[in-house]
């Protein structure tokens, strides 16, 4: 896939306008300088969500949510960056540029949604066949209900011989499931005939872009058949709810019983998750999603009413799924099999988890009884015990140490030593955080080792230390937000220039605060310097280039810092805050020079870059 480069990112940051963006969606009112609203993020009566128009920024003095356009649109729209950044540009009437090798891709992937919409149709229409005939046989007249779609393919009306007694025989399959139509229809189930051209003869202008999509298969010697014949076809949502690609399953036993589309441009399956879209469609706020195995899962939990479950698409479960899970609610219940396989899919599934467990994100693990799926059980047992088991599904702490005591005996002194080695790797991919000190503490509760020792023996911060008073934040990233805290100057620096960021032209030279090794001075030179370079750059631009990584969070969080200076004081502050760093630079490196000294001969070029730092600091400008 391409990327997007990063001077778009700045031209659409500049174009769009953060007020219009939120507006549209959360009603914004005009106070001050800024614009305000309940925060959409957290509950509240009185309004602490407010808009900066100058920074392109919005924060929450509520729940401390935060963020450019980009970000706000990931949050509330649950969309990942690409997706957010094509609806930002929308909006804006821009297009999105792509560098890389396959930059044609988009116009080609427009194509694809509108096929693989049509070709949902098609199968859509061979499930309706047999019901339309019994009104056909009375009419005389048109078999399709559905009027072929105008674009692309043009699939020819299309009618499969004996498609009657086949479609009764698919529709008869998915009542015996206990599926209605009314589920079927909101899901798009549909059914590929018997035969090995149907597809093909319906879309005979589309052939190597169903090629493509996995449709069709070529034949060696020339030409091509249906992939899909004789299933149940569930069609596969994005987010959005386009058609990437189907699943179909076979009616009796035949082998495989399910077939999927291959990956395409469009399709990803270690992406996308199977029944989000409906899942978000029908429900406003998602509290918690139930990750199942399959497709007839999904279906037959909406079919008694349980609307938040998706399904892998055959693949275990991978970070990036996750990830989406955790972008659309907080909590996360795996349902497997109570077997050994399933037993170790769910570890796997933990194993993806685990750097994803932030503050407020929780991940349980409902084992079924052996021989059941979430179809079978929720079929037996209906909506209420389902989700009694669902409310009892075992925290992921729970699972973790079973299954690692599982591995040792943890009644013996070496076992439980056996236990903090098997634990620490995976403690280690934890974030830092309230969940990772619960996780130490546990271990050492398990293992009988008081949680201080254990912390430094698994070599990570099982407990964060408050810091001693008095003691100054020496660190970019121990910013608090206090306004009236004293912040380092380095700090203060980059705090204003994300305020204002066309103070950079003042700077000078930001070499001369390279090579300080002061905390931070790296990013506030590679700050100044790109907004030499680019002085159009806005803040929430700046916050973009930085998304992602170790630094981009504390940007973020000094970009919410409100100075209790007036403006006009803004440009001293950030000279005086310059002039700090350098001679702090310039102190250190005397100190080192020093101490260098004492050990070792200095060479002359350091002897003299000594004697200047000796040497008394320039007086006013008026003794020269
Ligand atoms: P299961 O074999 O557990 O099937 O596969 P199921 O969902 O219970 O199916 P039913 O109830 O018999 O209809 C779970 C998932 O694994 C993938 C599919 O995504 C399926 O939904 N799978 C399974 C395949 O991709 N190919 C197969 O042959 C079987
Ligand atoms: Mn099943």
């Amino acid at each position: 896939m391409g990327l997007i480069p990063k001077e778009f990112i700045d031209e659409l940051l500049n174009r769009a306008d953060i007020v219009e963006v939120i507006d549209a969606r959360v009603p914004l009112k005009k106070s001050g300088r800024e614009y305000s609203a309940c925060c959409p993020f957290h509950e509240e009566k009185t309004p602490s969500f407010t808009v900066s128009p100058v920074k392109q920024f919005y924060h929450c003095f509520g729940c401390g949510a935060h963020g450019t356009a980009i970000g706000f649109l990931m949050e509330y729209e649950h969309l990942d960056f690409v997706e957010a950044v094509h609806e930002l540009a929308r909006t804006a009437g821009l297009t999105v540029p792509r560098t890389g090798v396959d930059a044609p891709a988009v116009r080609v992937d427009q194509d694809s949604y509108a096929l693989l919409q049509q070709v949902a149709e098609f199968y859509r229409r061979q499930l309706r066949e047999h019901d339309a005939q019994g009104r056909a046989n009375v009419a005389g007249g048109s078999l399709l209900r559905v009027p072929a779609p105008a674009t692309l393919g043009h699939p020819a009306r299309h009618r499969t011989p004996g498609a009657t007694a086949e479609a009764k025989r698919a529709v008869d399959y998915l009542k015996g499931r206990g599926l209605t139509g009314e589920i079927a229809a909101e899901y798009g189930v549909g059914y590929a005939p018997s035969g090995w051209s149907h597809l093909a003869h319906a879309f005979a202008a589309a052939h190597p872009a169903l090629v493509k999509l996995g449709l069709l298969v070529e034949k060696e010697g020339g030409g091509v058949y249906d992939r899909f014949r004789e299933r149940i076809m569930f069609p596969i949502h994005d987010q959005r709810g386009r058609v990437i690609g189907f699943g179909g399953r076979v009616l009796g036993k035949d082998e495989p019983k399910y077939l999927n589309s291959p990956e395409s441009a469009v399709f990803h399956k270690g992406r996308e998750l199977y029944g989000l879209y409906q899942a978000r469609k029908s429900l406003r706020k998602i509290e918690r999603l139930l990750v199942v195995e399959g497709y007839m899962d999904v279906l037959a939990l909406a079919q008694h009413g349980i609307r938040n479950s998706v399904a892998t698409l055959g693949t275990a479960t991978t970070r990036e799924h996750l990830e989406r899970v955790f972008r659309v609610a907080p909590e996360v219940v795996f349902c497997f099999d109570g077997d050994r396989a399933g037993r170790e899919a769910a570890w796997r599934a933990l194993e993806a988890a685990l750097p994803l467990m932030h503050e407020g994100c929780q991940a349980r693990f409902l084992f079924l009884p052996e021989g059941e799926d979430p179809d079978t059980l929720v079929r037996k047992e209906g909506q209420a015990a389902f989700e009694a088991r669902v409310a009892a599904a075992m925290p992921l702490s729970d699972f973790f140490y079973e299954g690692l005591a599982k591995q040792t005996d943890i009644k013996t002194m070496d076992g439980r030593a056996r236990l903090v080695e098997l634990a620490r790797p995976l403690l280690g991919r934890l974030p830092e955080g309230v969940f990772r000190h619960m996780m130490v503490t546990r271990l050492g509760e398990i293992a009988h080792v008081n949680t201080r020792i254990l912390s430094g023996l698994l070599g990570i911060a099982g407990a964060a230390k408050p810091p001693r008073s008095g003691e100054r934040a020496r660190r970019l990233d121990d910013f608090t937000g206090e306004a009236d805290a004293p912040m380092p100057p380095v700090r203060r620096a980059v705090a204003l220039l994300l305020q204002r960021p066309v103070l950079a032209q003042a700077a000078g030279n930001p070499q001369r605060f390279a090579g300080t090794g002061i905390a931070g001075a790296d990013i506030l030179v590679s700050l100044l310097e790109l907004l030499q370079a680019q002085p159009h750059l806005n803040t929430a631009a700046l916050l973009e280039r930085w998304r992602g990584t170790p630094h981009g969070r504390h940007l973020l969080k000094l970009a919410q810092w409100q100075p209790l200076l007036k403006e006009e004081e803004w440009p001293t502050e950030f000279l005086g805050a310059l002039a700090q760093i350098e001679r702090q630079g310039l102190e250190a490196r005397r100190e080192y020079l020093i101490g260098k000294s004492r050990i070792a001969p200095l060479s002359a070029e350091e002897k003299r870059e000594l004697g200047d730092l000796l040497s008394p600091p320039p007086a006013g400008p008026l003794s020269g």
